[in-house]
Formats: structure tokens, sequence, C-alpha cells
């Protein structure tokens, strides 16, 4: 672990608001993995309002925060339940407001890698979420990938992670991004 960089820093995004959510509970699991030098911080869409192109004159607070805390940024986790078979409303507003010039584009090269967990299965959500971290240009983490189903199964009533199999691929995932971010 020596040569990680010292202060590096990574920013969560959970697509769901739920007090106990799972895949707030997986970004947690991700975090209690990460070695002592890298900082870990989710960021908070629970009051994000609504992307409309006139809010963008006089940018909210809340935005502004998202915004800077992207740019502040090495690496993204996003993690998303399975809505409908796609990915939420939630996190698909934080990527349009993060999708604007007025914003800078802070997504646009950063290194992002997609986790998931939902009741039944994730796949199609995280395809979705692909294609639009493309036309962000983000740079894909593409491996592992990490698609809880049966997230009940996994999970404690409070969204702790207690599968030890998912453990695992957190892991593999907290060595990819050390590699990823050398
Ligand atoms: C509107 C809605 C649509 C959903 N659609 C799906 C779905 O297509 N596939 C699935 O596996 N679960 C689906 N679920 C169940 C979610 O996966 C489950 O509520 C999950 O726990 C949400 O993640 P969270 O714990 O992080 O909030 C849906 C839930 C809601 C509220």
């Amino acid at each position: 672990m020596e040569d990680i960089k010292p202060e590096l820093h990574i920013v969560g995004i959970c697509g769901s608001l739920r007090k106990h959510s799972f895949n707030r509970g997986l970004l947690r699991a991700l975090e209690q993995q990460l070695p002592d030098k890298l900082k870990f911080t989710v960021a908070d869409l629970s009051d994000l309002p609504f992307y409309s192109e006139e809010r963008e004159q006089n940018l909210p607070e809340t935005v502004v925060k998202l915004k800077e805390l992207v740019e502040s940024a090495d690496a993204i986790v996003v993690s998303s339940p399975e809505y409908n078979m796609s990915y939420t409303a939630v996190l698909k507003n934080a990527l349009e407001w993060l999708s604007r010039g007025s914003l800078q584009r802070p997504l646009a090269g950063k290194p992002v890698a997609i986790i998931g967990a939902a009741s039944i299965q994730v796949g199609v959500s995280q395809s979705h979420l692909r294609d639009v971290m493309c036309a962000l240009n983000a740079r894909l983490i593409n491996r592992p990938i990490i698609q809880v189903g049966n997230a009940r199964e996994k999970f404690d009533e409070k969204g702790n992670l207690i599968d030890s199999s998912v453990k695992g691929q957190l892991e593999t995932l907290k060595d990819e991004l050390i590699e990823f971010l050398k």
C-alpha cells in the first residue's frame, strides 16, 4: 500500500435515498475496505432540485456542492438499484446537472466504477448507466462487474452488507481502483 498517492479522494454516488439503502450499504462496505490514506465521501443527493435550464442561471447551493465534490474526486463509484429495469430518477437527475457546461462537466475524464444492488437483479440499469457515462465522457472502470441481486439476503435490516462473496468483489474493486489511480 506504500505506493498509493497521498490524499486520494473517492466519491460515492448512491442512486437511492432510502434510509437503510442496500446501495448506500454497498458504498459503506467499500469504504470500510479502503486503506486509511484514501478519503471517501458519499454525495448527498437528497436535496438536489430537479434539473431545469432556468435553474442554471442561478445555480442552487446543493448543485454547486455536488459539482465541487465531484471535481475534488480522483474517482467516482456509483451504486444504484434497478428501478423498472433502469437506474433511478434520483441518479439521472444528478447526472443531468453534472452533464452541463455551466458546471464545467465535472465527470468528463473522471474514472467511474458502477456497482449496484436490487431486490431481484441488477443488469440492464448498469448498461443504461454505462451509455450515459460514455455520453458524459467519463472513463469507465469496467471490472469487476458488481451486480448484487436478491439483496434482501445479502444485507441486514439496517442496510449493512453481510455477504462474504460480495465483500470479496468489493475487495477486487478496491484493488482495481488503487491500480487505476497509481
Ligand atoms: C419504483 C421501483 C422499481 C423497482 N424495480 C425493480 C426492478 O426492475 N428490478 C429489481 O430487481 N428491483 C426493483 N425494485 C426493487 C429495488 O431493487 C429495491 O427496492 C432495492 O432495495 C432498492 O435499493 P436500495 O435498497 O438501495 O434503496 C424496484 C423498486 C422500486 C421502488
